[in-house]
């Protein structure tokens, strides 16, 4: 039996671990923990009540894996410290994924680096990066990747659950402005988008754009490309979705492209997608593990062609947090 322990666990990522930890079938005995504000809440997990306990050094002691959502901070103060312990730290911050000893792992993309993974810290990617990493993989394996253009359209639970909680209450106030509710966003999110996530630079960029162009480039190493992003943040709930067109290095049809979509691990291809009803929406895609991928073309009027544009969309708390670092402790762990 392994012992588990959830850091994080009363978090919006923190609840769907412990969800897609309960259905993975990994038999364990689990530790759930938050901050001091937690302390003996109570969370069913296989039908049992665990209570939340206070996180500290001491209190994790006996735990081989650790799956840690309690933000960036958080992570750089104490994933090395429990990863030096012995333990193996799935970390799902952005605070190590761009550390060169620290793994950042996408289990259908590039799993195999962390084969007979026995401690230390695993890095769980950008919930953009991603559900756009298992797109990517199958194309820049069949027919190479030049660049890589995308636009995301990004859902408030990737801001944690004082995200969901900021949208319902300026929903709740509209048509007022909300503008008086205006707490974690720097402007009003509900009837609005706010076009740039995280801190700007000065070069124009923002933090969530670099994230993924970064991160990107290190899951798919060995493959040469360039990444342009803009990041968005929507008014939806739950659910990233992302426009993603890509240059390849050889020209394909549209079959070509069609055909390993579909044979790719953990991507869900919509096929015929002339009818509305048949489209992946961030009301339909929630609370699947998988990425959808629809609306896949070329250039109009061209049979063949390097550029490949599609849409993509993902489950946020899901695959791009939740479920791809359950998918790495079951990969390692079992
Ligand atoms: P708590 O609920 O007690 O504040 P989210 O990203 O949805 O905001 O969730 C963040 C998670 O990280 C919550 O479970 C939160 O616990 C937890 N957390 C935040 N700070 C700490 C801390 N210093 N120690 C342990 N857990 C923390």
């Amino acid at each position: 039996m392994k012992r588990i322990a959830i850091i994080g666990a009363t978090g919006a990522v923190g609840r769907e671990m412990l969800r897609d930890l309960e259905s993975s079938g990994i038999p364990c005995d689990l530790g759930l923990f938050a901050s001091a504000r937690s302390e003996g809440f109570e969370l069913e997990f296989r039908s049992q009540i665990h209570k939340v306990e206070a996180f500290s050094l001491e209190a994790l002691s006996g735990y081989q894996y650790v799956l840690m959502s309690a933000g960036g901070d958080f992570s750089l103060r104490y994933a090395k410290a429990l990863a030096d312990q012995g333990r193996v730290v799935i970390d799902n911050s952005s605070a190590w994924r761009m550390d060169q000893d620290v793994p950042l792992i996408v289990p259908e993309v590039n799993g195999l680096k962390v084969a007979g993974f026995k401690k230390g810290i695993i890095a769980n990617p950008n919930c953009s990066t991603i559900q756009m990493a298992v797109s990517l993989k199958p194309l820049a394996d069949h027919f190479g990747l030049e660049l890589v253009q995308v636009a995301t359209y990004q859902s408030v639970s990737g801001s944690g659950q004082k995200g969901i909680d900021e949208l319902r209450r300026q929903a709740e106030a509209f048509p007022g402005t909300g503008e008086h509710l205006v707490k974690n966003y720097a402007m009003p999110i509900s009837a609005n988008l706010i076009p740039a996530i995280d801190v700007l630079t000065d070069d124009g960029h923002c933090r969530e754009e670099i994230k993924m162009i970064k991160e990107t480039q290190k899951i798919l190493e060995g493959h040469e490309f360039s990444v342009f992003a803009t990041t968005v943040r929507v008014p939806v709930f739950n659910c990233h979705c992302e426009a993603i067109c890509v240059k390849l290095t050889k020209e394909v049809q549209r079959e070509d492209v069609m055909k390993v979509f579909s044979d790719m691990n953990g991507l869900v291809l919509y096929k015929t997608s002339c009818e509305y009803p048949d489209l992946p929406t961030p009301l339909k895609v929630t609370g699947d593990q998988r990425v959808h991928v629809a609306r896949v073309r070329l250039p109009l009027g061209q049979k063949r062609s390097h550029w490949v544009q599609f849409w993509n969309v993902a489950d946020n708390l899901k695959k791009g947090a939740a479920t791809n670092a359950v998918q790495i402790l079951k990969s390692i762990c079992v």
